[in-house]
């Protein structure tokens, strides 16, 4: 596995074109996240389970697939079938986080949690042995471009300390504002693993922005 992870978010693409956007990370990209919203959970509405069936189809890349919905027992293992690599729903959206890593585990994907902004995340810590991936939300989740809040770094601290102390794999990823200004301070808290949405497909050359993150990332 690839020390450093980076996630373009295809949130910021154009949802007209997923797969040009898709292709245009390849080889650059280790996974593409992708953004369920089900205007419940976070007041903003994206794809679902139809738009990433047909997107497994168009690129090779490993998806690392967001839910930000309500009830995740009832979709997230569709999203596993569906072929994703990582499927992380959210610690606030479920009464039983650990019986449904099992579930996404068993359906043939990684399995992740997540921690919003306002979200302490020393509840979850003794919950890692179950997972493949914590995120921890660096905004509060629901829109893309929002600017990076400095104060979630605590939250990552303190997971990082859990996982080295109890020599856990598990993915520390961070979501929201990381871009060439802010990848360097999560990274030095302990992220090892980067979604970055505006600062990838605002950008030029979205390849050439990867790369830029992941050389500021690993410095
Ligand atoms: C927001 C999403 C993020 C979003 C990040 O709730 O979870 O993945 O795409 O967008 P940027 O990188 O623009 O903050
Ligand atoms: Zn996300």
């Amino acid at each position: 596995a690839p020390s450093i992870v980076i996630a373009p978010s295809i949130l910021a693409a154009d949802f007209a074109r997923l797969a040009d956007a898709a292709r245009a990370v390849e080889g650059a990209a280790d996974w593409l996240h992708v953004d369920v919203m089900d205007n419940h959970f976070v007041p903003n509405l994206t794809i679902g389970l139809p738009v990433v069936q047909s997107l497994r189809k168009a690129t090779p890349i490993p998806f690392d697939v967001h839910l930000m919905i309500t009830d995740p027992e009832r979709w997230a293992p569709g999203y596993a079938e569906a072929g994703a690599y990582n499927v992380t729903f959210h610690a606030e959206a479920t009464d039983d986080p650990v019986a449904l890593a099992k579930t996404l585990r068993a359906a043939g994907s990684r399995a992740g949690l997540a921690i919003d902004r306002d979200t302490d995340v020393t509840p979850y810590l003794e919950l890692l042995p179950h997972f493949d991936t914590l995120l921890v939300m660096t905004i509060k989740a629901g829109f893309g471009g929002q600017k990076f809040l400095p104060e979630t770094l605590d939250k990552v601290r303190a997971v990082r300390r859990h996982i080295d102390a109890g020599h856990l794999e598990v993915r520390l990823e961070v979501d929201g504002g990381i871009a060439a200004d802010t990848v360097a301070a999560a990274a030095e808290a302990g992220a090892d693993a980067f979604v970055a949405g505006t600062a990838v497909y605002g950008a030029d050359d979205p390849a050439e922005a990867i790369r830029k993150l992941r050389a500021l990332a690993s410095a």
